[in-house]
């Protein structure tokens, strides 16, 4: 069921529920210091059923995000090859952004999972969910992926896994779905980096550091092929909307992403293969 309306405002989707955090839930959003406990995956839910108004818009707009997705693009493209057909998860697919992108290669199936059911839904109204037959979207917690051990070969995850309750099960979940010598992509955002500095009142979001992401995957069975960063040098999103200014931080993000600085990235991917 679906609490959260189209038009309620974002500082509504804290209402708290029975049995859930008021002093979390009544706060608005702007307001919300790092809570000490993560936000409930409900309330994680119920937040991107109301983001889901709005979401691709922001993103469309923002030269910010064009920076960001090209890197997670990339980090996909480097590390798979769509010669062959590929079976593709992708766990928090939101409004479907990389579905589009990679179902247009995979020439098999591509899911996309998500806990938001308004999410899916804007993802399902896109023109290309109708017209490939190849795509299927599915509500689901990345905590307990409902697919059989070994069915993808190339598992990915953008932005998610900082909102997930608990990062080691989920890293597991996406582990155990992909096939032997898989592909696997984890995204997480990185503690030690100056978005973490700027951002000290997080959204909802739990920070990693760049050894601990490894640990993390290293202990679900994965091995870490590559890392990227993005959003090294990025002081504020709103830098990029200053001309001359957001052309110069592309070239510098993009030449960046792949080499030792990305330690120091807000986005923190890492590149795997499933080992057995
Ligand atoms: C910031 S959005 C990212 C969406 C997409 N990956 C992108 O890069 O545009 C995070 C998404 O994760 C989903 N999400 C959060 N917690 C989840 C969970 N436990 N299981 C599945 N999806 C979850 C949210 O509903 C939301 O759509």
């Amino acid at each position: 069921m679906i609490e959260a309306k189209v038009g309620e405002t974002k500082k509504e989707v804290f209402l708290a529920e029975p049995g859930e955090d008021a002093t979390l839930a009544c706060v608005p959003r702007n307001a919300l210091r790092q809570p000490k406990g993560l936000a409930t995956t409900d309330q994680v839910r119920r937040a991107y059923d109301v983001m889901s108004v709005d979401y691709d818009t922001g993103r469309d707009r923002s030269l910010y995000f064009r920076i960001i997705e090209a890197i997670e693009a990339k980090s996909i493209f480097e590390n798979v090859s769509f010669a062959c057909p590929v079976t593709v998860l992708e766990v928090g697919c939101g409004t479907g952004r990389f579905i589009e992108l990679v179902s247009r290669e995979a020439k098999s199936t591509v899911v996309g999972l998500d806990y938001s059911p308004r999410m899916l839904e804007v993802a399902a109204a896109k023109p290309y969910s109708t017209v490939r037959a190849n795509i299927a979207l599915v509500n689901g917690k990345a905590g307990a992926l409902p697919f059989k051990n070994g069915s993808f070969d190339l598992v990915y995850s953008f932005k998610t896994l900082p909102h997930v309750q608990d990062t080691v099960k989920a890293v597991g979940e996406m582990a155990r779905v992909a096939k032997r010598r898989g592909a696997v992509i984890l995204e997480f955002y990185n503690s030690l980096s100056l978005s973490r500095l700027v951002r000290r009142f997080g959204f909802l979001t739990k920070w990693h550091t760049p050894a601990k992401a490894k640990r993390i995957a290293e202990g679900a069975g994965l091995t870490v092929k590559r890392v990227y960063g993005a959003r090294t040098v990025i002081p504020a999103g709103l830098v990029c909307d200053v001309p001359f200014l957001s052309t110069a931080l592309r070239r510098l993000e993009c030449s960046i992403s792949a080499t030792r600085l990305a330690k120091l990235s807000g986005y923190y991917i890492l590149a795997c293969q499933k080992r057995r």
